[in-house]
């Protein structure tokens, strides 16, 4: 086996094998109508599938319950948008991969004042709507699920809960935006991992065992990049525990940079600590693959980045070798890129085309409290 063909053999997460072990994570595109996605946003989708990657995560879709998000070029996941999203599917399998649909909520991150969360805070200091009430956490969990429950339908071999980088769930996770004292916030990670674990759990009890679900995570949040949800190894291995026992097959470990020691004194990524504290559950890597300059850097600063993929491909597959982690995504240099996994492959790296800020046009999104956050940072 070459140095780097572990990262094209086969991966086996729930009842789904996929043909290698590229991934590209969720990103919102701007290519929905209505909540619904279109039919470009199935084909760029596809093109990606054809160019090599085997799993693709649908861009974050706000789940079906009324406060998940009120951002107008946000994907759905509902009765309205199930057949934008099944054309998605079908035409990903069609161009020989696989689809996964990310479950979303934006709680505090929502600016309208009329967000639903944790605590009512985006981070700490910062108000933003208020806490949910322990029914109004139920009817939530209960919209997660009915999502997931169309994933399956239209035949998404799962689902990823988005629990990074500063939204509803993250906000959970994270004693800077969880006060709660009602045994879902507070001090001990075990408390504030506790909703989060309870929609895997809820999921799993509807979706039954073959369905994937992944959970992702970040210490980081776009809106305070030293974060830590895990101050300690300790603190991580006690979620991703609970994750593993709620029933997710699969963590999804999101850094801005993978090549990053998450603890001094040990080279391990986050994805590698994730790994280590699951006892071996299967983790994904992301963060910069191929790039030289990290994706909030890029929204924030508007940097282009440079290439960095030949030392990038070789340091991912020493690590996966070692039993870091299992999968990795590539966000944007895929959107520079779609067939960047097919020229990895065949060690083309001079073919492939360096993402620019410009490829994202202009972003529709609201991101008016993380950057009020960085302007008093
Ligand atoms: C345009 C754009 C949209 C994104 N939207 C999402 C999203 O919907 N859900 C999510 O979990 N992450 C989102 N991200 C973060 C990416 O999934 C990924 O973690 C990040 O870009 C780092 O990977 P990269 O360095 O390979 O680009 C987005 C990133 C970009 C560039």
């Amino acid at each position: 086996m070459s140095d780097h063909a572990i990262l094209f053999t086969p991966f086996t997460l729930g009842a789904t094998t996929f043909h290698n072990r590229w991934v590209m994570p969720a990103m919102q595109r701007g290519m929905c109508k209505d909540g619904s996605p279109t039919p470009e946003l199935a084909a760029y989708y596809a093109r990606r599938a054809q160019g090599g990657t085997a799993l693709m995560i649908g861009e974050s879709a706000a789940v079906d319950h009324p406060s998940a998000t009120v951002q107008p070029t946000s994907a759905h996941i509902n009765a309205a948008a199930r057949d934008g999203w099944a054309r998605c599917v079908d035409e990903v399998r069609e161009a020989g991969g696989e689809m996964m649909l990310q479950l979303w909520h934006e709680g505090a991150m929502r600016s309208d004042g009329q967000a639903l969360s944790a605590s009512g805070l985006a981070h700490p200091g910062k108000e933003s709507g208020r806490a949910a009430t322990l029914d109004e956490l139920a009817e939530i969990r209960d919209g997660f699920v009915r999502s997931a429950v169309i994933a399956q339908e239209i035949g998404a071999c799962g689902v990823e809960v988005h629990a990074a980088h500063g939204y509803f769930l993250d906000q959970f996770l994270w004693h800077g935006s969880n006060i709660r004292d009602d045994g879902y916030g507070g001090p001990d990670i075990t408390h504030r991992a506790r909703f989060p674990a309870e929609i895997v759990a809820a999921i799993r009890a509807e979706c039954g065992p073959d369905f994937v679900i992944s959970l992702r995570f970040s210490q980081w949040k776009e809106v305070d990049y030293e974060a830590k949800v895990a101050p300690s190894p300790e603190d991580l291995a006690t979620m991703a525990r609970m994750f593993r026992d709620a029933g997710v097959d699969v963590l999804h470990a999101s850094t801005r940079r993978f090549w990053e020691s998450e603890w001094e004194g040990d080279n391990r990524n986050l994805a590698g600590w994730t790994k280590a504290g699951g006892d071996g559950l299967p983790v994904i890597t992301v963060g910069s693959v191929g790039l030289d300059t990290d994706v909030m850097d890029v929204f924030m600063k508007s940097i282009d980045p440079k290439p960095r993929v030949e030392v990038a491909i070789d340091d991912l597959a020493a690590r996966m070798a070692a039993g870091e982690f299992d999968m990795v995504a590539v966000g944007r240099a895929l959107i520079g890129d779609p067939d960047f996994v097919k020229k990895v492959a065949a060690g083309d790296y001079a073919s492939i085309r360096t993402f620019k800020r410009d490829d994202l046009g202009k972003l529709e999104w609201d991101l008016s409290i993380v950057e009020e956050a960085h302007a008093n940072a």
